[in-house]
């Protein structure tokens, strides 16, 4: 069933990358970020996690019903009825999987679980067969598994697989595990288990050490085929194994780990920024792969060097993940033609009438700012991406702030096609810009999160701001662009407004 001459790559963007604090996708998002992940060519999608909420069974089933090509998974915890729920919201994929976790190590079955290591054994056995009962990939995950004793890990091991589970994932949960170290570990279990040759091992590392990907590439050599991970490494603290850092690397040193895996590279930069875009998580500027700077060279010795021969700086070449080497500028002069050429290499593909839009935007900007580079454009574009339908849109804005005056803003709002104004106080012009957006639209959100940055170069770079304001419970994430910056806080707010309130609205439908 599985070939053990390469690396299947396990996505759990859209299930353990979702659990990063402050993310929360909607249904389409969900949606649009599993179609990416097809055309990245990975082996299974992990959807998400269809009993944590309403929201999560719609985006499971839908992606099962839409996306063909990868097998589907969805997790669930070791209860029947969790277990029939997910089969509910996976049972239109073309390839399903139930992924059953239950903890193994001592420290999670004594506090959490209040479980022996016996009934732990035999509730996981006795779950992924109750699973095998709707398909044939059930995947089992012993939780903590970097933190459990080897001798009992193994037993739990082959008693899964004894109960029809085609991968075992032997997570690092904590992200505890030493590259030399975990990779021992997982070929020990695997030396244990005298049904090996019915399953693989799978691992699933967490980023608490900063050791996400080498841990996970010392369970290759450990014996490991299956390996979870995350775009741009996203997922609950500090992340998973990022899966463009592993897949790099297993395609850079082939020579020495020998395996394939199915990705194409050329869909790594554009998948890196969907799901930066949409997810509202920024890529750090020196990640390695995906990062700004990842293939910029600074030292004058390091250009000469690139420009002599590439090889003598450069691992990796930038074309291959999809990135374009030219960064040419864009001035107001340029055409349509020129635009959507940029677009199209820069990886967004836009129809006729989003086409249109982006480039009515761009001549206003380009009428702004002398020279429009790639990073405006991709600005521009990420504007579009995080549209919704705007019942709440800013006519006017007037602030006043300075070392000993008190702030001050006066917003005018226009809300289905009539105006109205508020002005407020705060402690800045952006706070009290809030206080007159949250008067007249009657919606008091609070601002979480808020970063700025400056998109672009020059003292004419674009202020993009990206904003988590907290409305009636729940996180909205918001973006706003503009040359000026308060501007950009404001738009950046009422996206988020606007999103709670197109989300109400469809609730109500
Ligand atoms: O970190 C972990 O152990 C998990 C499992 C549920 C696979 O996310
Ligand atoms: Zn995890």
């Amino acid at each position: 069933m599985f070939d053990r001459n390469r690396v299947y790559l396990f996505d759990t963007t859209l299930r353990d990358g979702e659990q990063s604090p402050g993310v929360s996708l909607n249904v389409e998002e969900k949606l649009e970020i599993a179609q990416q992940l097809e055309l990245l060519g990975v082996d299974i999608i992990e959807a998400g996690f269809p009993v944590a909420s309403p929201g999560d069974f719609k985006a499971v089933q839908a992606i099962a019903q839409k996306v063909r090509g990868p097998v589907i998974a969805a997790l669930t915890r070791s209860i029947p009825a969790d277990i029939d729920r997910t089969w509910e919201a996976i049972k239109g994929a073309e390839t399903p999987r139930i992924h059953v976790f239950l903890a193994s190590s001592d420290i999670h079955l004594k506090y959490k679980l209040k479980m022996s290591r016996e009934q732990m054994l035999q509730q996981a056995a006795a779950m992924v067969k109750y699973a095998k009962r709707y398909c044939e990939q059930v995947e089992f995950s012993a939780e903590d598994a970097s933190r459990t004793e080897v001798g009992f890990l193994a037993q739990v091991t082959t008693a899964v697989i004894d109960a029809g589970a085609t991968v075992v994932n032997l997570p690092d949960t904590v992200g505890y595990g030493l590259p030399e170290e975990f990779g021992q570990f997982i070929a020990e279990v695997m030396r244990r288990v005298p049904n090996m040759d019915k399953a693989i091992i799978s691992t699933h590392c967490h980023n608490d050490l900063g050791m996400a990907v080498a841990n996970s590439l010392a369970a290759v050599g450990g014996g490991a085929r299956q390996l979870e991970c995350a775009v741009n490494g996203i997922g609950e603290r500090a992340g998973n194994a990022s899966l463009e850092e592993i897949a790099m690397a297993l395609y850079t040193r082939q020579g020495y780990y020998g395996l394939n895996t199915n990705i194409r590279y050329h869909e790594i930069a554009r998948s890196s920024r969907l799901v930066s875009t949409l997810t509202g998580m920024p890529v750090q500027p020196n990640k390695a792969i995906v990062g700004a700077n990842a293939f910029l060279h600074e030292s004058g010795i390091h250009q000469d060097g690139v420009l002599k021969e590439r090889s003598t700086y450069e691992i990796m070449n930038a074309e291959l993940i999809g990135l374009s080497q030219k960064n040419l500028v864009l001035g107001k002069h340029s055409g349509r033609h020129a635009f959507n050429e940029r677009l199209l290499e820069l990886g967004f593909k836009l129809n006729d009438e989003d086409l249109s839009k982006a480039f009515a935007s761009f001549k206003e900007l380009a009428d702004r700012k002398k020279e429009v580079n790639d990073g405006d454009i991709e600005a521009l574009i990420k504007d579009q991406v995080w549209a919704v339908p705007e019942r709440y849109s800013l006519q006017y804005l007037h602030t006043s702030s300075g070392t000993s005056v008190i702030s001050t803003a006066t917003v005018v709002l226009t809300i289905d096609g009539m105006q109205f104004q508020n002005a407020s106080t705060g402690a800045g012009p952006v706070e009290a810009a809030c206080h007159a957006v949250d008067r007249i639209t009657d919606i008091y959100g609070k601002l979480v999160q808020y970063k700025l940055n400056a998109v672009g170069s020059g003292k004419d770079a674009l202020g993009e701001v990206l904003s988590q304001v907290s409305i009636g419970g729940r996180i909205y994430n918001g973006r706003g662009l503009s040359t000026n910056i308060i501007e950009a806080s404001v738009r950046s707010y009422l996206n988020a407004i606007n999103k709670y309130y197109y989300e109400k609205q469809r609730a109500k439908e």
